[in-house]
């Protein structure tokens, strides 16, 4: 039984160590093709060990360095103003074994349909992370709108100002640094915004309900605005969800899907529609 135990020990820490080489080479270095799915899944493995035990959950950072490495990734491998290769380009290095907490290229293309048909102009995003979602919105709302990105960690939102610049998007594009609570003013007063049209909750799934209900306190929301929220199947929002599922003021639609870089995990995302029962709402 010891025998077997150190077997296991010994397997385990192997395990770990070709894990953790892995994941320390820098993108591109060979093919990935084969280590692929392993080199992706311990990726995936060490963030969500930091969202579970380590400071992610407080500071919205893994803590190896990946957020900063993408800024320098997109600058050194991507022409500047050409958003979809900006895209592209993340897209890449997380699939190749930097897991980053990006919407991504599957859930982006719920995000694009919504844009598409709904044609917000202005719009809030809570949760700029490195700047992935904020630049597949900004790059498909027309002359003249406006994102407004919220990010509480300052560094988070350093790296989003410098992807959106290398995009060329800075002129539609706004992160701000602060949570929903504290930018309020700022975006009632300074900004001059009055209603969204469409609202992406991208945050910590905490927050989101409470978020959602400042948003209506304030009246950010007008008959027809649309909020976007992901991640509510994977890690999952259970009172969001509840909600969302109980309102009358908001038709909801399920939208089953991966969660982003991964082939197998199950996540779901909502998209609801505000439409308001009680009398007295905003109609602009
Ligand atoms: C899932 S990531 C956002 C990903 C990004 N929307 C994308 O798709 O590219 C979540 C981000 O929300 C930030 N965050 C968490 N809670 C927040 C809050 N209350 N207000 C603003 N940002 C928050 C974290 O620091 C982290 O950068």
């Amino acid at each position: 039984m010891a025998l077997f135990r150190i077997a296991l020990l010994l397997g385990l820490l192997a395990v770990a160590a070709t894990g953790a080489c892995l994941h320390l080479l820098p993108p591109g270095t060979i093919s990935w093709s084969t280590l692929e799915f392993p080199r992706n899944t311990i990726s995936m493995m060490l963030h969500y060990a930091a969202a579970k035990y380590g400071h992610l959950r407080t500071t919205g950072q893994v803590g190896d360095g990946r957020e900063a490495s993408v800024l320098a990734h997109v600058q050194k491998t991507v022409p500047a103003g050409n958003a979809e290769s900006v895209l592209k380009a993340i897209d890449e290095l997380a699939w190749g074994g930097t897991f980053l907490m990006n919407v991504g290229p599957e859930k982006g293309l719920i995000l694009d349909e919504v844009i598409r048909s709904n044609k917000p102009c202005m719009v809030l995003e809570i949760g700029s992370y490195v700047g992935y979602s904020a630049v597949r919105i900004g790059s498909q709302l027309a002359p003249g709108c406006k994102l407004y990105s919220i990010e509480f960690n300052a560094d988070n939102a350093e790296v989003a100002r410098g992807v959106v610049k290398h995009a060329g998007l800075d002129q539609t594009v706004e992160v701000i640094t602060g949570t929903l609570q504290s930018v309020t003013e700022v975006l009632h007063k300074e900004k001059g915004v009055s209603t969204f049209d469409l609202v992406f909750l991208d945050h910590f799934k905490k927050y989101y309900l409470g978020d959602l209900k400042l948003l209506l306190h304030e009246e950010f929301l007008k008959t027809g605005s649309i909020v976007v929220a992901d991640n509510v199947g994977y890690p999952g929002v259970p009172d969001y969800l509840e909600y969302m599922e109980k309102t009358s003021d908001f038709e909801t639609a399920r939208h089953e899907t991966k969660l982003e870089y991964s082939k197998t995990v199950p996540d779901l995302m909502l998209v609801s529609s505000y439409k308001p029962q009680s009398l007295g709402h905003r109609t602009s």
